[in-house]
């Protein structure tokens, strides 16, 4: 049983993965208005990721037994200014979401609810990864600075991600 707090709370997260799906759309249509095809689909299997992050909130409540929300979304960041700013924003983006999941943890624990508590631990070791994964492509783009061959090879190695879904 989840008090008010948490229901909102889990709810909360749920529309706040789909806004994350919603934002990494709007940085792939950058990309991809750039003709930088590669990078375009590196953040469209973000976004896929990220609804499926939506997803497993939305199965998490229906199997506590509650019932799911789903919200407005409000308009995402569409102007960037190079690449970089998109992935720096990116970055930015992804210690908000920590930052929330941390709060929700916070919440499970004080109402020592077990079950939230274990389905979070997926989503803390989650965020480590995706925040090191876009740090990590920030000091490369840094790198490459003007180097424009290795900014398209960056861009082809970007082509071949493709979206699989962890943990399942
Ligand atoms: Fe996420």
């Amino acid at each position: 049983m989840l008090n008010d707090q948490l229901k909102v709370a889990l709810n909360d997260q749920m529309n706040f993965e789909f806004y994350a799906a919603h934002s990494y759309l709007a940085m792939a249509a950058y990309c991809s208005a750039e003709s930088l095809d590669g990078f375009a689909n590196f953040f469209l299997v973000q976004a896929e990721e990220e609804r499926f992050h939506a997803m497993k909130f939305y199965n998490f409540i229906n199997a506590m037994g509650e019932r799911a929300t789903i919200q407005q979304l409000k308009e995402p960041n569409n102007s960037f200014s190079s690449v970089l700013d998109a992935f720096e924003k990116a970055l930015e983006q992804e210690k908000e979401v920590t930052k929330s999941i941390y709060h929700l943890s916070d919440l499970a624990l004080d109402s020592r609810e077990h079950a939230t508590i274990t389905f979070l631990k997926w989503f803390i070791e989650e965020q480590v990864e995706e925040e090191d994964m876009f740090d990590s492509i920030i000091q490369k783009l840094k790198r490459i600075d003007d180097d424009s061959n290795a900014f398209f090879m960056l861009d082809d190695e970007f082509a071949k991600r493709s979206f699989t879904p962890e943990g399942e």
